[in-house]
């Protein structure tokens, strides 16, 4: 009895182990989407329905299908050179890689260029970790089978 219980209690904690650390939440983020990031942001799928935010929104790009999605290549916004210069030299947003952008978007520029001069165009910083990440998984939700593959492989 004793060794079973033991083996059920150490296969539970290895299973929250492996809940991945940037499990966000989808519903949580929805309402922080829309008081965070709608201002400038809305998420439009090909056939033009908008599935967050407003429609109209033009200040950042349309993020429908963003994980999993090269950065800075969605047709027709004018992007800052930097963010463009990270997408072509291999950047793929992924649920994690988007938490340091989100927190402070310059310096994680920065990093990825190994360019201090490097500059964002989106101003904007979450505040804390836990909001980007549940911001992250409602975003995950909008996008193209392909985009959540990459994203996998590009996960955890
Ligand atoms: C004040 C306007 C503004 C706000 C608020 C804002 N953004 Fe942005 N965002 C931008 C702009 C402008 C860019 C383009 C940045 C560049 O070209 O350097 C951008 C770029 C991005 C990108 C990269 C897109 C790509 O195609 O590579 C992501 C992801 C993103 N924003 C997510 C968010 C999220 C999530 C929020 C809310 C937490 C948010 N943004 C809030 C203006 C904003």
């Amino acid at each position: 009895m004793r060794p079973k219980l033991k083996t059920a209690a150490a296969a539970a904690a290895l299973a929250l182990l492996a809940v991945p650390a940037t499990a966000g939440d989808p519903a949580a983020g929805e309402g922080a989407f829309n008081s965070q990031c709608a201002n400038c942001h809305n998420v439009i799928n090909d056939e033009g329905d908008v599935l967050a935010g407003r429609p109209n929104v033009r200040t950042g790009p349309n993020l429908y299908g963003i994980i999993g999605r090269q950065a800075g290549v969605v047709d027709g916004f004018r992007y800052g050179a930097s963010l463009v210069e990270a997408g072509t030299e291999g950047l793929v947003w992924t649920e994690e890689d988007m938490v340091p952008y989100l927190l402070n978007p310059v310096d994680f520029l920065r990093e990825t260029l190994d360019d201090r001069r490097a500059r964002s165009q989106m101003s904007f910083r979450v505040r804390d970790e836990g909001t980007a990440q549940d911001i992250i998984a409602f975003l995950a939700q909008f996008g193209t089978a392909d985009a959540e593959e990459n994203a996998e492989e590009g996960g955890s």
